[in-house]
């Protein structure tokens, strides 16, 4: 897709392209948190976002962004929603999981997401339903850990870790290919950042940032 410098729906300028497959991987969790959060600030409009936690990402939405929540542990939403009344956002979260979003068609500009595609059930599914949700031409912001690439000592660890992550971090499988199944889906990448981060020698985890846009 070309620059059009025009502001897209949901975002206050469309930000360069890079090519697929030109990675660009970048070093450290402030590198992968920084670029995550100023995505975060370009966001704007009515946004919907789902796995919200306690609230993490409130710190870095604009004011003037319409914030609607998505929480599938009840424990959590409580929290949540007192976060959320802090920060000036009214809407009670939903308590429901993202493979079927409890709002209309068309709906909302962006939908939101930050370490949550490697916990859901099923990640088409979650795509789908941010699809529907979406109007044309809005936006899908996504930061997330993500498989190391196969063969490597990262990736056989990853495996091995996961019926323990499972159990102990939400469902969490630290080998999923999110940027794949975000390519395979009816989103259109218009942005992905690739980082590294050291978590223990010379062990570090893939991470990216994936902005897309549902076709109009
Ligand atoms: C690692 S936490 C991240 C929370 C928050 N997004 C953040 O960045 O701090 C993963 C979150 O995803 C939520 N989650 C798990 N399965 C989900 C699903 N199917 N749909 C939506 N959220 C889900 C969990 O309840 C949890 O709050």
């Amino acid at each position: 897709m070309a620059e059009t410098g025009a502001a897209p729906r949901g975002g206050a300028r469309r930000p360069p392209v890079e090519a697929p497959g030109r990675p660009a991987q970048r070093v450290g969790w402030s590198a992968y948190a920084s670029a995550r959060d100023e995505a975060i600030r370009r966001l704007r409009g009515r946004v919907l976002e789902i796995g919200a936690g306690y609230g993490a990402n409130f710190a870095h939405l604009s004011t003037g962004v319409e914030w609607i929540g998505l929480e599938p542990s009840a424990r959590r939403s409580v929290a949540l929603a007192d976060n959320a009344r802090r920060h000036g956002h009214g809407a009670a979260p939903l308590v429901a999981g993202a493979e079927a979003i409890p709002l209309p068609d068309a709906s909302v500009d962006v939908v939101l997401a930050t370490t949550v595609l490697c916990s859901v059930r099923d990640q088409g599914r979650v795509l789908e339903e941010a699809g529907r949700v979406l109007v044309p031409g809005g936006r899908l912001l996504l930061a997330e850990h993500v498989a190391a690439p196969r063969g490597t000592g990262t990736r056989r660890l990853q495996r091995l870790a996961r019926p323990i992550t499972r159990l102990l971090d939400h469902g969490c499988d630290p080998a999923r290919d999110t940027e794949g199944a975000v390519r395979g889906s009816l989103f259109e990448v218009e942005r992905v950042h690739r980082f590294a981060v050291p978590v223990l020698g010379r062990l570090a985890m893939p991470f990216i940032v994936v902005e897309a846009v549902r076709p109009g």
